[in-house]
C-alpha cells in the first residue's frame, strides 16, 4: 500500500524527485503526522531478544524497499531486515529498537530498517470512534467506542505514542498500564518488573535477561536527520539514512464497508479505484452553476469530478499510480474549486494545501502549494478572495498562508477566541464571515471578517446526539439565501440543519445509526447544496458514496 516500488528506472526517477519534495517539506515544518524509517548500512542483521515474541513473519521481497513496505502495512512490526544474499529474506519484529535486541554485524548483504512512529499518529487516543479510528490503523476502536492501543502495544503516558509492550521478564513497569506482553503470560509483578506471576505463591522471582546492546546507537534521530552520530561498537561512522514515510494511512477499513442507493460510488458497498468508485469519500464541492461536484476521493489519493447525472468520475487532482500516490496526495480532507476551474485540495499529513489547474494530464501534474501549515484540514475564500486554512493539529485558522487570525498556535482551548481541534471552514459571504467546526468542543463558531472573537451558533453543549449538541462536526455549509447550516454530524452519523439564532437543530438525512440503507449514513464528513438548495449532497465516507437527498422547501 505505501512503498510498493515498481523495479523501473523512470518511476525510481520519479519518486526520488517526489521524496526529495517530502525532504523539503519535513525541514520547513514538523512532521507530526508521519513516521520515517531509518535504514541501517549493508551488512547489518537484527538479533532479537526474545524471538518467540517479536519475529512476525519470514518471507521473501524482492527488495529493501519491499520489504520495507511489507513492514509499514503490519500494524505490529517496528523492525525489519533484507537480506539480499539469503534469497531475498525479509524478516519483520516487533519491538523497541532502543529496548530490545540488537543490531548485529553480519558478512553478508543484510540491512536492517526501523520504523519510527510520531506521537501524531496517536492524536485519536482516547477519542470516541464508531466501527473504526479513521486516522491510523496504530489504533482500534474498543468496546466502549474509544480509539485505544492495538494489541501488544501500551499507552505512554509520557509520550503519547502506543509503544510495543516488553517482552523481556525483568523489564521495569508500572502497575495497571499493560506495559508487558500479557499474551506470552507477562504482567507487571508487585516489584514493578514484568514476569511470570505464580499462582499461589507470594514470592515472585524475575530472571534478568541480558540486557538490550543495539550496535548503532539511535539517539537522536526524532528530528528525521539522515545521519547518525555514535555507535556503541566497531562499525562507527557509518551512514544511516531515514525516509519519511506515511505510516497512517486508514486501512483497516475494508471490514465496514457497505454502500447503497447513490449518485457516485459503487452501488454493492465496496471500495472500488476505478471510475466509478470511491474509497473513503470525504470533502465535497459542488458547482453552483451546473451541480457538477468534486469529492476527495481520499483512499484512493486523488480528486474526482462527476458531472450532474453521470456516475463516472474524472480525476482532476493527484490520481498517480505507485510508488508516487500519497507522496504527491496523502490524507486529503477538503477540495474548493474555484470560478476559474482551479482545485485546491488540502492534505493534513503533507501539511499543505495544493492548487491544481484545470484539464490536468493523468501523471505529469503536481499541484503547486499554495499555503503550507501543520495539520491543514479545511478551506475556503471570502469575497476580496483571501484564502483561508484550518490546521487541524495546532488549532488555528491562518489566511493566506502567513497570518494567524483565528486562535493560538498549538494551543486548544474553548472560550471563544479558542479553537479545539478545527475542521472543515466555510466562509459566507452574505454575513461575511467564517463558519469553523471546532470539532472536539462539538459546536460550530462564526467569525465575523477580520474578528478572531468566535460566536457559538450550533451545538457548544458538549459531545451527544441530542437536537442541541453535535459529536465532532467535520463539515459546514451555509445557506447564502438564509444562514441555514447544514452541518456533517460526523459522529452521529447524520446531517443536522441547524437554522439561524435556533437553539436546536432537525435532522435532515441520516437516521444517528450508523448503516448503509438509503436513509443511512456511516460516518459523514462532507456536505454540500446545490444553488437553489433542493438538493443536499453528502458524502458517506464509511459506506464509500455519495448520496443525494433532497430537501423539502
Ligand atoms: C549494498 O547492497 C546492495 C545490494 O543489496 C548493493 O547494490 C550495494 O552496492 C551495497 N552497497 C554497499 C555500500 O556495499
Ligand atoms: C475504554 O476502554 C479502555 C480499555 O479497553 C480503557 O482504557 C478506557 O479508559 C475506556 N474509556 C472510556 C471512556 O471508558
Ligand atoms: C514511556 O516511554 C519512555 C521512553 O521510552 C520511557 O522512559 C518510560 O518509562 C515510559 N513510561 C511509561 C509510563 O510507560
Ligand atoms: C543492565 O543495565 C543496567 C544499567 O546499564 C545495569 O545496572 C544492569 O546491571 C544491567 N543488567 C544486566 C543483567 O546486565
Ligand atoms: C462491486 O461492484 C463493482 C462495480 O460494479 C465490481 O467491479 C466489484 O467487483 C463489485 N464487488 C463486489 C465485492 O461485489
Ligand atoms: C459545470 O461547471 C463546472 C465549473 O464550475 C465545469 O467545470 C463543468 O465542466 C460544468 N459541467 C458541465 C456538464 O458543463
Ligand atoms: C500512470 O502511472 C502508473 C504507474 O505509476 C501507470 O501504471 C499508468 O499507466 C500511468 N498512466 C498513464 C496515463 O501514463
Ligand atoms: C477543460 O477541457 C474542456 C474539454 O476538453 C474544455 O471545454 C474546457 O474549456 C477546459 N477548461 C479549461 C479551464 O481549460
Ligand atoms: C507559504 O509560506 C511559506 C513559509 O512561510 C513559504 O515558504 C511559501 O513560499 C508560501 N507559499 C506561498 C504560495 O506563498
Ligand atoms: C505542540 O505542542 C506539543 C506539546 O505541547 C509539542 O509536543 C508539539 O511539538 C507542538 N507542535 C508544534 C507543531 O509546535
Ligand atoms: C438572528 O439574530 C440576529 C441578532 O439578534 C438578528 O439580527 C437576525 O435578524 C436574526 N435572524 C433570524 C433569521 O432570526
Ligand atoms: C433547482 O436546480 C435544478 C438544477 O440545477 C433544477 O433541475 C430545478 O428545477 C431547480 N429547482 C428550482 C425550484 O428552481
Amino acid at each position: 500500500m505505501l512503498f510498493v516500488y515498481q523495479p523501473n528506472n523512470g518511476q525510481l526517477v520519479v519518486f526520488i524527485w517526489s521524496l526529495l519534495t517530502l525532504v523539503i517539506d519535513s525541514t520547513h515544518s514538523d512532521q507530526i503526522s508521519q513516521s520515517y524509517i531509518v535504514y541501517y548500512p549493508n551488512g547489518t542483521q537484527y538479533s532479537p531478544v526474545n524471538p518467540a515474541a517479536q519475529l512476525l513473519s519470514t518471507t521473501t521481497r524482492n527488495s529493501l524497499k519491499l520489504c520495507a513496505a511489507a513492514c509499514n502495512q503490519n500494524r505490529l512490526c517496528r523492525i525489519f531486515d533484507y537480506d539480499a544474499s539469503a534469497l531475498d529474506q525479509c524478516r519483520l519484529f516487533e519491538g523497541d529498537i532502543d529496548t530490545v535486541g540488537s543490531i548485529i554485524a553480519v558478512p553478508s548483504q543484510s540491512r536492517v530498517g526501523v520504523v519510527k512512529i510520531f506521537a501524531g499518529v496517536f492524536s485519536q487516543h482516547g477519542l470516541s470512534c464508531q466501527t473504526s479510528c479513521y486516522e491510523t490503523r496504530y489504533l482500534t476502536c474498543s468496546t466502549n467506542s474509544t480509539c485505544e492501543c492495538v494489541p501488544h502495544t501500551y499507552w505512554n503516558t509520557s509520550t503519547s505514542i502506543c509503544a510495543p509492550q516488553l517482552l523481556v521478564g525483568g523489564a521495569s513497569c508500572q502497575q495497571d498500564r499493560s506495559m508487558c506482553r500479557e499474551d506470552f503470560g507477562y504482567t507487571c509483578l508487585p516489584s514493578n518488573q514484568c514476569g511470570y506471576a505464580t499462582i499461589g505463591s507470594s514470592t515472585l522471582t524475575v530472571t534478568l535477561q541480558p540486557n538490550a546492546s543495539v550496535l548503532y546507537n539511535t539517539a537522536g534521530l526524532s528530528d528525521g536527520c539522515t545521519s547518525i552520530g555514535t555507535s556503541s561498537s566497531t562499525t562507527a561512522s557509518t551512514q544511516v539514512t531515514t525516509e519519511v514515510v506515511t505510516s497512517d494511512i486508514t486501512s483497516d477499513q475494508t471490514d465496514q464497508l457497505p454502500i447503497d442507493v447513490t449518485i457516485a460510488g459503487y452501488d454493492n458497498m465496496t471500495a472500488g479505484d476505478d471510475a466509478m468508485g470511491l474509497n473513503a469519500p470525504r470533502g465535497i464541492f459542488v458547482s453552483s452553476i451546473n451541480q457538477t461536484f468534486y469529492v476527495c476521493d481520499s483512499n484512493n489519493f486523488r480528486v474526482q469530478r462527476f458531472h450532474f447525472g453521470s456516475r463516472l468520475g474524472t480525476t482532476v487532482a493527484g490520481g498517480l499510480g505507485y510508488p508516487q500516490r500519497n507522496i504527491i496526495m496523502n490524507r486529503i480532507w477538503n477540495v474548493v474549486v474555484d470560478s476559474s476551474e482551479y482545485v485546491y485540495v488540502t492534505d493534513r499529513n503533507l501539511n499543505r494545501l495544493t492548487k491544481w489547474p484545470p484539464n490536468i494530464t493523468v501523471n505529469v501534474t503536481q499541484g503547486t502549494i499554495a499555503s503550507r501549515g501543520i495539520g491543514v484540514w479545511g478551506v475556503a475564500f471570502d469575497q476580496y478572495n483571501n484564502m483561508y486554512t484550518s490546521l487541524f493539529d495546532t488549532h488555528v485558522i491562518i489566511r493566506n498562508n502567513n497570518t494567524i487570525v483565528i486562535g493560538y498556535y498549538n494551543q486548544s482551548g474553548n472560550s471563544s477566541t479558542y479553537l479545539n481541534y478545527p475542521r472543515g471552514i466555510f466562509f459566507d459571504k452574505t454575513s461575511s464571515s467564517l463558519f469553523v467546526c471546532d470539532s472536539m468542543n462539538h459546536r460550530i463558531q462564526k467569525f465575523q471578517l477580520n474578528s478572531s472573537v468566535g460566536v457559538t451558533v450550533a451545538g457548544g453543549n458538549g459531545a451527544g446526539s441530542n437536537p442541541n449538541q453535535l459529536n465532532q462536526p467535520y463539515f459546514v455549509w451555509v445557506s447564502p439565501k438564509n444562514g441555514d447550516m447544514y452541518i456533517a454530524d460526523t459522529n452521529n452519523n447524520r446531517i443536522q440543519r441547524w437554522k439561524m439564532n435556533d437553539t436546536q437543530a432537525t435532522t435532515v438525512a441520516g437516521t444517528g445509526t450508523a448503516g448503509s440503507l438509503p436513509t443511512m449514513l456511516r460516518s459523514p464528513v462532507g456536505v454540500a447544496l446545490n444553488a437553489n438548495e433542493t438538493f443536499l449532497y453528502v458524502s458517506d465516507q464509511g459506506n464509500n458514496r455519495v448520496q443525494r437527498f433532497e430537501l423539502e422547501g
